[in-house]
């Protein structure tokens, strides 16, 4: 199975389906990524990928007349790649209707918090404000909300009194990236059924 991987960032959970390939092979992990994309360049996401030999595409807002135009180009950038599965790692941008039309119910999003709980841009520091005891990560099928899509797969994270933002969201990573390689790996092993709320792996 074809991959494009979509991030704004750091890139550590692309990293961790990298390394995941280069370890088992794409043949017996079931997929392999062949490009990556992002929303601004000069990330260490895309150094990661341009590491790897990998094309990269970059997509900005700012360069386009509307966000619908960003839509539409950021649909036809991924659609050069012909991939099975978008995987949104760490992308933090809600894509549109032109790319669900195109990519829904093949494009997943990792979210670092226990969904429906603490959506958007900010989970960790939500969870960790209201006090939750237990945090962790959803990997969902992205639909037309912000992180509401049918969930995949979840981990638990214990929060510590001494956690600030970025040490709790470093434990969470730890989890999400087990989690979310696991689940591509399964996904792109078995194919998978999307039924209402639910989703069914073979
Ligand atoms: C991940 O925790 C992701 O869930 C959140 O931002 C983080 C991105 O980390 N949206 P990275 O870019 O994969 O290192």
């Amino acid at each position: 199975k074809r991959l494009v991987v979509l991030v704004s960032g750091s890139g550590t959970n692309l990293q961790a389906l990298l390394d995941a390939v280069a370890a088992e092979g794409a043949e017996a992990y079931g997929a392999e990524i062949v490009a990556v994309g992002a929303d601004r360049g000069g990330i260490e996401g895309l150094a990661r990928a341009e590491r790897a030999g990998l094309p990269t595409f970059v997509c900005r807002v700012k360069d386009h007349a509307s966000r619908e135009e960003w839509d539409v180009a950021l649909a036809d950038a991924v659609a050069a790649y012909a991939p099975d599965l978008v995987v949104s790692a760490g992308f933090m941008k809600i894509v549109g209707k032109e790319f669900l039309a195109r990519y829904g119910g093949r494009l997943i999003n990792t979210h670092p918090a226990l969904l429906p709980s603490f959506p958007g841009a900010h989970g960790v520091r939500d969870a960790l404000a209201y006090g939750a005891k237990v945090t962790g990560c959803t990997v969902h099928f992205v639909d037309d909300g912000v992180d509401t899509g049918p969930i995949i797969a979840q981990g638990v994270v214990e929060v510590r009194d001494e956690d600030d933002e970025s040490a709790l969201h470093e434990r969470i990573k730890d989890v999400e990236r087990r989690l979310l390689v696991e689940v591509v790996g399964r996904l792109a092993r078995n194919g998978y059924r999307i039924e209402g709320r639910k989703v069914v792996i073979q």
